[in-house]
């Protein structure tokens, strides 16, 4: 394969990344590493802290400057967007909401084994509320496919159809858009999980009209956790109400008024508590660049790093997980190395080479991002591929 020079964009992503300069960096499936940004935003909440004591007002206009920049990277309005402090407690929130609502055509989650844990898990605890939740299963590839989504569908059509975009575990990428069309048309909403695709592949909720999109920061849009993102489409804003609620959830917060639940016109009545401010600073710096890099010019890149990785992976003997066309994959593309512990065992070996990858059950993921050179994909394939024939 040629090799590509990198265009100007990710080379000045790659310049505010002082940890690149020593190590190789592949494991931005579960933690971007430290933008010269990001630390300048956290650097700035300490500043105000510091000199200020409070400054609830900056503070405040921040988390929203985090809610917009969200809202941009997916084509949404601020409005449109909750902000939390985990991918699991939105969900939950959404949870509580979807029981409570008795226009629903049925009580019926589609949910798979793909879905991360934290959002499986909140569709779970829908059973103790009578909803039934079906669980698709993966093939021996760890893959659930677009067909069996489809499948699902024809069958009695459930309220909510939910879907990881980018498989965690192996980085399969669903087709969202025929996958939306497909369930609107049987009348149910579609929820998607997009932490392990946004930042990585373009998504806009205008073109392809999901009904619910939730992702934290920490992944690829260079944040820290403790701070995650819902988007709630206007279409069905108004009728949801969540039990699981909090005072920044009222249309006037400020009103402290203790007896009143009323819920906020927009996504906001997702909103729970005390916003996470300090974690909305990284949020908001991390995404700003993100979006100054350009998502289309990151899936591209990222891309052509997948190719490389599953040929080069199937050159040095390794055996892939997942879909094997990278087209169908998110920046992850996934190893099998045979146990959790061989895989934790090579990990840790690679990280003390300076080689950062992250393991998940017995794979290794090399989740490559914008700022990923070539040459670090080969040094990281070819060193892994050693370690694993020394059983
Ligand atoms: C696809 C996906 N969803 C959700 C999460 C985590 O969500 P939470 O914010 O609840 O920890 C992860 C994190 O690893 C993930 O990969």
């Amino acid at each position: 394969m040629p090799d590509r020079e990198l265009s100007d964009p990710l080379d000045a992503l790659r310049e505010q990344i002082p940890l690149l300069q020593t190590h190789a960096y592949l494991a931005n499936c579960s933690q971007a590493p430290l933008a010269r940004p990001v630390r300048a935003a956290l650097e700035g909440f300490l500043t105000t802290w510091s000199e200020d004591g409070m400054d609830w007002e900056i503070w405040m206009a921040e988390v929203e400057r985090a809610r917009s920049a969200f809202a941009a990277l997916i084509g949404a309005s601020p409005e449109q967007i909750a902000v939390g402090t985990s991918v699991s407690q939105l969900v939950s929130s959404l949870a509580s909401a979807l029981v409570q609502d008795s226009q629903l055509l049925s009580r019926r989650i589609v949910s798979s084994v793909a879905e991360f844990p934290g959002v499986a898990h909140a569709w779970l605890a829908t059973r103790a509320a009578g909803w039934q939740v079906e669980q698709l299963e993966a093939d021996e590839r760890g893959v659930v496919s677009a067909e069996q989504f489809h499948a699902a569908l024809q069958q009695t059509p459930p309220s909510l159809l939910s879907l990881p975009h980018v498989c965690y575990a192996n980085g399969a990428l669903l087709p969202l858009d025929e996958l939306v069309e497909d369930a609107h048309e049987r009348g149910a909403y579609v929820f998607v999980d997009a932490y392990q695709s946004i930042g990585t592949v373009p998504i806009n909720v205008q073109s392809t009209p999901v009904d619910f999109l939730a992702a934290g920061t920490l992944k690829y849009l260079c944040g820290t956790a403790g701070i995650a993102f819902l988007y709630v489409s206007p279409r069905v804003q108004a009728e949801l109400k969540p039990t699981i609620t909090g005072w920044f959830g009222r249309q006037n917060p400020f009103a402290f008024d203790a007896r009143l639940l009323d819920y906020a016109p927009g996504a906001a009545r997702f909103d729970l508590g005390t916003p996470p401010v300090i974690n909305a600073y990284t949020a908001r710096a991390g995404m700003e660049l993100i979006l100054q890099t350009g998502v289309e010019r990151i899936r591209a890149h990222v891309l052509h790093l997948s190719t490389l990785a599953q040929e080069l992976g199937q050159q040095l003997g390794l055996t892939l997980a997942g879909p094997v066309d990278p087209a169908k994959r998110g920046a992850t593309t996934a190893f099998d190395v045979g146990s959790p512990e061989r895989a934790h065992q090579l990990e840790a070996i690679l990280r003390q080479q300076n080689i950062v990858v992250s393991a998940r059950g017995q794979i290794v993921r090399s989740a490559p991002h914008g700022f990923t050179r070539e040459e670090e994909i080969r040094h990281a394939l070819t060193t892994l591929a050693d370690l694993a024939k020394k059983a």
